[in-house]
């Protein structure tokens, strides 16, 4: 096999998160929800040789395409992340990602108190600022670390 990216067999449908920065690909795992009961067919490549970022994680997803949400908040970790759509085992979308100006849910804010970790939590709401992002209900902000406040579905 001579393309390094193609390590394992092709997909026919799902996900290709490419150009990821080195060492977020379980990261990446985590904000997708998966942890691998769930019998989703995933393949990891991590510190893959790229020309153009040195060293990038790559993660494959069968058969799942990606919320909204789920791509805003993976830009704040992965901000050179290219989502490529794989339809009948062909790249059929290739996006890249942008830095949104607010992610909701997939995050949850680190205060106790706040409204959205009580008992009965509402979808949290971070407004996404130059570094770090704020909760819009308490304004904890989390400055360094995004993917350690993951919430685990
Ligand atoms: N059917 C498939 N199954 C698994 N991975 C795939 C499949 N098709 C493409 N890929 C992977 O998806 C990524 C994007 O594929 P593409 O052919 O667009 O590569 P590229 O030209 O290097 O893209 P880019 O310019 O974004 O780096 C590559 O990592 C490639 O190995
Ligand atoms: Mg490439
Ligand atoms: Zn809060």
């Amino acid at each position: 096999m001579t393309d390094p990216e193609l390590r394992v067999s092709k997909i026919e449908d799902g996900t290709v998160i490419d150009h990821i920065s080195g060492g977020q690909a379980l990261n990446v795992l985590a904000i997708l929800g998966i942890d691998g009961s769930g019998g989703v067919a995933v393949s990891v490549g991590i510190n893959v040789p790229s020309d153009r970022l040195g060293g990038k994680d790559i993660v494959k997803v069968e058969g799942r395409e990606l919320s909204q949400n789920e791509v805003d908040v993976l830009s704040l970790i992965a901000p050179a992340a290219t989502i490529n759509i794989i339809r009948d085992f062909e790249v059929a979308e290739k996006h890249r990602v942008s830095r949104p100006g607010e992610v909701t849910g997939v995050l949850s804010c680190p205060n106790a108190n706040c409204i959205t970790t009580e008992a009965e939590p509402i979808d949290s709401h971070f407004e996404v600022l130059g570094e770090g992002v704020r909760c819009r209900y308490c304004d904890t902000i989390i400055r360094e670390s995004i993917a350690d406040h993951i919430s685990v579905a």
